[in-house]
């Protein structure tokens, strides 16, 4: 299975790849994840990553195209994987091929998970993470068990930093410039699937199997 989720800030790509990965038994990857634990760790990539994340701007094509290239060559992704976060424009989708075509072979599916921005903006606002194992949560729809604190580990949960309301804006412009050409782009090759996001989380999960399923 060689899935990508597309879809704007907010939309709920991290929160279905994590289920489905859960499911299904293949790597959710996500760039964001993997750019925010750089930026922590103050790696090389961290430290290229972080003034264009902390503006909401796309971090530089050769850099997240490197970095997916070398997730991929695990050998857990061997067996399949969710992209979630990536390709954000036709160039990384075009370098994604190329991979793709060395390794496992062309992507099966791609999810796009639409939802309106009134309700990507008051997603984000809600939303808030887990900074040791990632999982995410919101104060309304997915509240942890208790108040603050991760259900999975404990930790206390933070609200990310580019989540603040004007590098929000940002973001969803950043997604309407550059990312929703991918729509097309990936329709045109028969791969896209569309979800309605706008529904609760377990509904929208429904709809993402249907999807998938002639992709297991
Ligand atoms: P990234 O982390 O990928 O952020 P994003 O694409 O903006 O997506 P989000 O993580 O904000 O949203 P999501 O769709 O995953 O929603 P979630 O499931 O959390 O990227 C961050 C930055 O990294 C970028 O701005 C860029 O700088 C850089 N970057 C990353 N990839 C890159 C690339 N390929 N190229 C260049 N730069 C890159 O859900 C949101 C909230 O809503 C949560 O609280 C959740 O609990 C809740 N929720 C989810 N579904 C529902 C539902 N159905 N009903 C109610 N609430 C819901």
């Amino acid at each position: 299975m060689r899935v990508v989720f597309l879809g704007p800030p907010g939309a709920g790509k991290g929160t279905q790849a994590a289920r489905i990965a859960g499911l299904r038994g293949v790597p959710h990857l996500s760039t964001g994840e993997m750019l925010r634990r750089a930026v922590r760790e103050r790696t090389p990539v961290g430290l290229q990553a972080k003034g264009h994340m902390d503006r909401g701007a796309l971090v530089p094509d050769d850099v997240v195209d490197r970095l997916v290239a070398e997730r991929l060559a695990q050998s857990d992704a061997g067996r399949g994987f969710l992209l979630d976060g990536y390709p954000r424009n036709p160039a990384q989708a075009r370098a994604l091929e190329q991979v793709l075509a060395r390794r496992q072979g062309a992507l099966d599916r791609v999810v796009y998970v639409h939802v309106d921005d009134d309700t990507l903006v008051e997603r984000i606002a809600g939303r808030r993470g887990c900074p040791k194992c990632g999982t995410v949560f919101h104060l309304a729809a997915r509240p942890p068990r208790k108040a603050g604190l991760c259900d999975d580990c404990g930790t206390a949960l933070v609200q990310r930093a580019d989540d603040a309301e004007t590098v929000v804006r940002d973001r969803l412009k950043v997604y309407h410039d550059n990312t929703a050409a991918l729509v097309r782009y990936y329709e045109e090759r028969g791969l896209l699937g569309r979800v309605d996001g706008n529904l609760p989380i377990d509904e929208v999960t429904h709809a993402v199997e249907a999807v998938l399923g002639s992709a297991a």
